[in-house]
């Protein structure tokens, strides 16, 4: 298993460029199951998540022309004419939850689908009751046997659903489904993250008829049939998020090409009062820093407030920080896995239920740790980067699912980072 060393003390200065979302290009190309033309997306990450769900869908019988992408440059190809099989199957579900979105998009266009049931994760219980209740909703007959949840209808029809919860999956899930059922659906409560706007857009592209996405009421009128498109998916927030911390950590200066500063408010404005200094402009995002960094109080919430996905990067930074931070996860119950970690690099984090407590001030210093989730695992680079000595971060297998090039990019910038492949 591949391990990330990382020396700190570096300062990071100069551009780096972000790359598409990760959270964007799951649910868009997993859209395509909904027309038989050809469909090409730009900007789509060359990372292990994307192989999943590419695996996925070759699976399913769906035609991919990936050979561009493959050289990096983030286009693909895909049709799904000459789809058969409507499984995903367990190994592909466990290994990243977002197969699980297929569901709404195969039972809409198939007619069918058999999904394994996602199961635990290191952050906590990922359930899927909102999926298929909604699913329910639009005529749908779902069973659950063996791990596995099979929907099977004629034609979704169009029904009116009240999320308990914002969900991100769900909501998605349902507006996929709803593009391609009889009549109007609407989604109460639905999530609003900028990813759920992205794949509203894609799906109006197709000549679907989605609006509302990004308010907490989509409508979403079916259409008898959605043709092929060319979508560019927009870049990755939380990845921006993640160089804005680590630029901020180092006192440098990094200007972050491509990213959008409007995705990000809640967080920004955070930044801004732990004491950082940001310049935006339509180009990206620049972070300075050259005072303390001071404690800031975080709350992680649906969108638009502090993205869940960012709040163990937020961590680390609190950890430097002069003064206590109190930082509270609504989202996941058991996200705080990296505590323990960077508690072994010196910082002094005390955890009480869905709160963390950090002391900060402190001097991190290099040590051998363990990547637990994919957001955990950058943020034991970000610790890497400002601690002193050799921090070692293995389990990066993680990272990878998520962060394009990390190393290469940090690398750039100034950080003394390397893999060893193992
Ligand atoms: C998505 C993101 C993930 C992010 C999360 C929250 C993708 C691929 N992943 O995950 O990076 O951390 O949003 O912003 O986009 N819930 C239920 N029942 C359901 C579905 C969810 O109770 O049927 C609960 C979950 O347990 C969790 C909360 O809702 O507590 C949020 O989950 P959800 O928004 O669905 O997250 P994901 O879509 O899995």
């Amino acid at each position: 298993m591949d391990k990330i060393v990382v020396q700190g003390g570096k300062r990071l200065t100069g551009e780096v460029t972000v790359s598409g979302s990760k959270n964007a290009a799951l649910p868009v190309l997993i859209s395509s199951l909904l027309t038989p033309e050809p469909c090409r997306y730009q900007r789509v990450p060359n990372l292990a998540d994307i192989h999943t769900i590419l695996k996925l869908l070759d699976g399913l019988g769906v035609k991919i022309d990936k050979d561009e992408w493959s050289r990096n440059n983030g286009d693909l190809k895909l049709q799904t004419e000459t789809v058969t099989k409507f499984e995903a199957p367990y190994d592909l579900v466990k290994t990243m939850r977002a197969s699980f979105l297929v569901l709404g998009p195969l039972v809409a266009r198939f007619g069918q689908a058999r999904v394994s049931t996602p199961g635990g994760c290191a952050i906590g219980a990922r359930p899927i009751n909102l999926h298929l209740k909604g699913l329910e909703a639009m005529g749908a007959t779902i069973e659950q046997s063996h791990g596995y949840v099979e929907a099977k209808a004629t034609r979704l029809r169009g029904a009116r659903v009240y999320l308990d919860l914002p969900s991100v999956g769900a909501t998605e899930n349902l507006i996929m489904a709803a593009t391609l059922a009889e009549g109007t659906t609407l989604i109460e409560n639905a999530a609003k993250e900028p990813e759920i706007e992205d794949l509203a857009n894609a799906l109006n592209e197709m000549g679907g008829k989605v609006r509302g996405a990004g308010t907490d009421i989509v409508q979403i009128d079916g259409v008898d049939a959605l043709h092929g498109l060319s979508h560019q998916i927009i870049p990755d927030r939380i990845e921006t998020g993640s160089f804005v911390i680590a630029g901020a950590i180092t006192g440098g200066d990094v200007w972050i090409k491509g990213a959008r500063p409007e995705h990000l408010d809640a967080f920004l404005i955070k930044l801004k009062e732990a004491g950082v200094l940001l310049k935006f402009d339509a180009g990206g995002i620049r972070v300075q820093r050259n005072g303390k960094i001071k404690s800031v109080d975080i709350t992680t919430l649906p969108y638009p407030g502090f993205p869940t996905d960012l709040q163990a990067q937020m961590m680390v930074l609190m950890s430097v920080a002069d003064g206590v931070s109190v930082m509270t996860e609504t989202i996941f119950e058991n996200r705080f896995m990296h505590a323990l970690e960077l508690d072994r690099m010196g910082a002094q984090i005390q955890l009480e239920g869905n709160r963390a407590v950090v002391r900060g001030a402190r001097e991190l210093s290099g040590a051998p740790v363990m990547a637990t989730d994919l957001r955990a695992s950058v943020s034991l680079i970000i610790a890497g980067l400002v601690a002193n000595g050799t921090t070692e971060v293995s389990r990066v297998y993680h990272l990878d699912r998520g962060y394009e090039h990390i190393e290469t990019k940090l690398s750039e910038l100034g950080a003394r980072i390397e893999r060893i492949k193992g």
